[in-house]
């Protein structure tokens, strides 16, 4: 099988490559960083003896970004499996953001991701493939932090659902993780009020469910029960809640 991970080269994005190599897939791997990308394809190709190609591409800056995947996967047989764990936030995101980055957070939280999902699309239909989303426990309520981000995330939660509406699971598998907090670049250094997961453990997961039909659930499980909780808090007690 030939999957595309977009947000490979760190984190959650880095060990579901490492993940997909050791069980025997080709892979296109991209990010923003060239030589990040270089050094990677080069380890897993040696390591698991798979097909690795690489493409580095400003997320942020790119109109089209599918049209530059289906260009870099030339070398590779037909995709089955699209994975997108590409993310980025902010920690001026608190509302006082200018146009810029406001652009930014949806260019790379929401328009890549979902113009990337619409050019394989085809591709992913003919291979009655599957596609596969990250949200985050950030969009189960709108706060005063990461405020764009969170919005992006409840964004592509409702694309993935659209995708799942529109396709039964024999065509085309959607599955969406909503994601509790993980030890990765996105919150290093971070005082975090509950424990993170190992992106390890999380993208072992994630593999072992691409066969599985579609789906959205919370990674890890527990996570399910803390967005509950947070969704039935009176609106007066959440307010009050700052970290
Ligand atoms: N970390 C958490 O606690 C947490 C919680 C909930 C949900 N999530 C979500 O889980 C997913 C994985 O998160 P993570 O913590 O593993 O993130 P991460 O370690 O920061 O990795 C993000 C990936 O996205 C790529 N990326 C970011 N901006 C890009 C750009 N402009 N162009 C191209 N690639 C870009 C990065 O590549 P470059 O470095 O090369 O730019 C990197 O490969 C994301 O969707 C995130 O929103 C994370």
């Amino acid at each position: 099988m030939t999957a595309v991970v977009v947000g490979a080269s760190s984190g959650l994005g880095r060990a579901l490559a490492v993940e997909l190599a050791r069980n025997g897939h080709d892979l296109l791997l991209v990010a923003s960083d060239a030589r990040d990308l270089a050094v990677m394809a080069a380890d897993l190709h040696l390591r698991y003896a798979v097909r690795t190609e690489s493409l580095a591409i400003d997320l942020a800056a790119s109109a089209n970004p599918g049209a530059r995947i289906l260009e870099a996967l030339d070398g590779l047989p037909s995709p089955q499996a699209l994975l997108l764990p590409v993310g980025m936030s902010r920690s001026d995101d608190d509302g006082s953001l200018a146009a810029a980055g406001i652009g930014q957070l949806l260019a790379i939280n929401l328009h890549a991701p979902i113009a990337i999902a619409h050019a394989l699309l085809p591709a992913l239909l003919d291979a009655r493939g599957v596609i596969v989303g990250f949200g985050s426990i950030a969009g189960a309520r709108g706060r005063s932090r990461n405020i764009v981000y969170a919005a992006a995330k409840r964004g592509l939660q409702t694309y993935f659902e659209s995708l799942r509406h529109g396709h039964l699971p024999s065509a085309l598998r959607v599955q969406f993780h909503r994601l509790g907090f993980l030890r990765s670049n996105l919150t290093f250094g971070m005082k975090l009020p509950l424990p993170a997961a190992e992106p390890e453990a999380v993208a072992r997961t994630v593999v072992a469910s691409l066969g599985q039909g579609s789906f959205t659930r919370y990674q890890p499980r527990w996570w399910g029960l803390v967005a509950l909780l947070v969704q039935c808090l009176p609106w007066f007690v959440f307010r009050r809640m700052r970290d």
